[in-house]
């Protein structure tokens, strides 16, 4: 098993690319924002609670997506890897997933990082509001936030897989295929 984070900003490209990696490499996709945001659609109570947090672009509590990425790891079964995207996105989140991921017999292999810069990621989410919407990318002030939350809570990761030399930077700018290409080349390098 080989097990991949896919990392980056708020717009930059991580679910997008997900869905097309999982696709052709066989991996199990686990975002932990759409399955937040199963939680609120179904109604339940934790959804409830949460939907508050990520309607202003604050986390939600680590012990809370922790506990929703060990029951899917352990309930997956036939698959080349994981491929984490929204997770980890605390160092305190990393450590536990690494934990996690010992304790099975596996380990991080590979962190990919979508580099875009700041202008692109809102030009993308303001987009998606007017044509979907996603209550966290119809404000302004709250897209801004989760950029800013980014960069004080979940950059430090970088650091972090840096000296695990786990770190795999990715231009995100550009077409969705080409960016698809560039991530594919580092995957066929790590398998
Ligand atoms: P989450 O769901 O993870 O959202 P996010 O990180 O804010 O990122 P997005 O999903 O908006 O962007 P993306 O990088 O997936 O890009 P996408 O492919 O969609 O988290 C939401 C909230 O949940 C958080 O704020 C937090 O409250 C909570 N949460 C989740 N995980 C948590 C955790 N682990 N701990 C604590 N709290 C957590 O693309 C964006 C748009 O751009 C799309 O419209 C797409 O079509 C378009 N696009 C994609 N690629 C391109 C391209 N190459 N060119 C032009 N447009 C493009
Ligand atoms: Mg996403």
């Amino acid at each position: 098993m080989k097990n991949f984070l896919i990392f980056g900003p708020p717009g930059s490209g991580k679910g997008t690319q997900s869905v097309k990696l999982a696709d052709k490499f066989n991996l199990k996709h686990l975002s932990t924002g759409d399955m937040l945001r199963a939680e609120i659609a179904a109604g339940s109570e934790l959804g409830k609670k949460m939907s508050l947090i990520m309607a202003k672009g604050e986390l939600v509590p680590d012990a809370v997506v922790i506990e929703m990425i060990a029951s899917k790891i352990d309930s997956t079964k036939g698959v080349a890897g994981f491929l984490f995207d929204g997770f980890p996105r605390t160092v305190a989140q990393t450590e536990e997933l690494e934990k996690m991921l010992n304790a099975r017999g596996m380990k991080i292999d590979c962190m990919l990082v979508l580099d875009v810069d700041h202008d692109e990621l809102v030009k993308r989410l303001i987009l998606r509001a007017e044509q979907s919407g996603r209550p966290d990318d119809k404000d302004p002030d709250v897209i801004e936030n989760r950029i800013d939350v980014y960069k004080e809570k979940t950059e430090p990761i970088i650091d972090y897989c840096r000296r695990h030399d786990l770190y795999y930077p990715v231009d995100g700018v550009g077409s969705i295929d080409d960016i698809f290409g560039r991530l594919c080349a580092v995957i066929e390098k790590i398998k």
